[in-house]
């Protein structure tokens, strides 16, 4: 019998005891032993819940159990997640974790100190809710040299767009919604503003190239900027509105961003809405490879946190090799990269075409019935860099890039 731990009782927390109950029987065949909950650690405390019984107020009971073997991180945020973390490696025990913030600031220096113990510490659950993405990238893609990761990787976020996109639904109530649901991280912020998306890139293009990626240099835009207008230019222009992580290699290097993209029908992601999440990955042999699935959310996060106790369980006193050392990946600046841009500026066509034109050279106009005083227009391919020159120029309302990924 193998016993674990589960550190913070909230929305995975009680999914991976739920999980854990609901397949018992088919858990413990895939781990070769039967798994169960013998703690739980949380501030509060659950009167009248059976839960009760196992839930304790301080770490250091579970650190100090022989009797448990693995530990589950659930709690999110870097403290105490991290010092918590440490102590449970160091004691001897395995952890597994759906904490992007704490892989992502700490997972090389965390992945060391397991491997150097004979322990794992794993995180599928980090990226993508319950898509299996992280054990491919580490264990499935190893003959290819990946070329583009692109995804959808925020839950929250693509629920938003897809009901304020088709349901005209207003960005306030359909975010409630989403917290309600339990998609939503514990400050909304980090869903709508992007940093979730940038951590979970960072992570999966750490773990592609095998060195760090700085998620505090990644370019990171949110959605909060997308307005009512600008889904019926997407429309006009055959698009949908998405938020993506994506990094690319060109030439030697790995340009990396988060932002709101334009993507059109033929485009690899254009059909992964409400919660779930996409993710598309290059490699040199294989070509194209698409993982897709419930991106958040109670159990599905849960069913990936298990899956990786499954694999603990399997590995005890064996490290499963994770290449991704702390060694710091310089990413190629994202000025340079080139790409479509589309635009929306005060005035007319009839008066102010000769302008943008001036400025940005050919470009393609787009005009909604109804949308008034302003007119849209997609760029030619341009750098970051141009495209900032050309639009000190003119008198911008928004822009949004487009990313022309399609299936090859
Ligand atoms: N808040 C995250 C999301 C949870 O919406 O995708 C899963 O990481």
């Amino acid at each position: 019998m193998a016993k674990i731990a589960v550190l913070g009782y909230g929305t995975v927390g009680s999914g991976v005891v739920e999980v854990i109950e609901t397949n018992y029987a088919s858990i413990a065949k895939r781990a070769g032993e039967e798994v169960e909950v013998k703690s739980v650690l949380d501030l509060r405390d659950f009167p009248g819940d059976p839960i009760q019984e196992k839930i304790v107020h301080d770490v250091d009971i579970i650190i100090n159990d022989p009797e448990i073997d693995v530990v589950v991180e659930v709690m999110g945020g870097i403290e105490p997640a991290f010092t918590f973390v440490k102590k449970a490696l160091e004691a001897g025990k395995s952890v597994c974790t759906s904490n992007k913030a704490l892989v992502a600031a700490h997972g090389p220096e965390l992945l060391a100190m397991a491997k150097a113990r004979n322990l794992n510490f794993m995180f599928e659950a980090s990226v993508g809710g319950g898509i299996p993405i992280i054990r491919p990238l580490n264990q499935s893609l190893t003959a290819d040299e990946i070329t583009q990761i692109t995804g959808i990787l925020n839950g929250t976020t693509n629920y938003i767009l897809t009901k304020m996109s088709k349901e005209g639904s207003s960005y306030e109530d359909v975010l409630k919604e989403a917290q309600e649901l339990g998609y939503a991280e514990r400050n909304p912020e980090a869903d709508v503003e992007g940093y979730d998306a940038c951590r979970k890139i960072a992570i999966l293009t750490s773990l592609a190239f095998g060195s760090t990626v700085n998620f505090e240099e990644v370019c990171t835009e949110g959605i909060t900027k997308i307005s009512t207008e600008d889904f019926k230019y997407a429309e006009k222009l055959g698009c949908v509105v998405k938020l993506l992580g994506t990094s690319k290699k060109i030439g030697d290097k790995v340009y990396a961003i988060t932002a709101p993209f334009l993507i059109d029908a033929t485009h690899p992601l254009y059909n992964v809405n409400d919660v779930l999440n996409g993710i598309y990955i290059n490699g040199n042999v294989i070509g194209d490879v698409m993982f897709f699935g419930a991106g958040a959310g109670k159990l599905p996060t849960a069913s990936a946190v298990v899956a990786d106790v499954v694999d603990c369980v399997k590995h005890k006193g064996t490290n499963v090799m994770t290449v991704w050392t702390s060694e710091k990946m310089q990413l190629g600046d994202i000025n340079d990269v080139e790409r479509y841009f589309f635009v929306r500026v005060k005035g007319s066509v009839d008066k102010n075409l000769a302008e943008v034109e001036k400025a940005f050279g050919d470009i393609d106009v787009v005009e909604v019935e109804g949308i008034d005083g302003e007119f849209g227009f997609v760029t030619a391919p341009m750098t970051e860099k141009a495209f900032n020159e050309a639009a000190a120029n003119v008198d911008m309302i928004n822009r949004i890039r487009l990313d022309k990924t399609s299936l090859s």
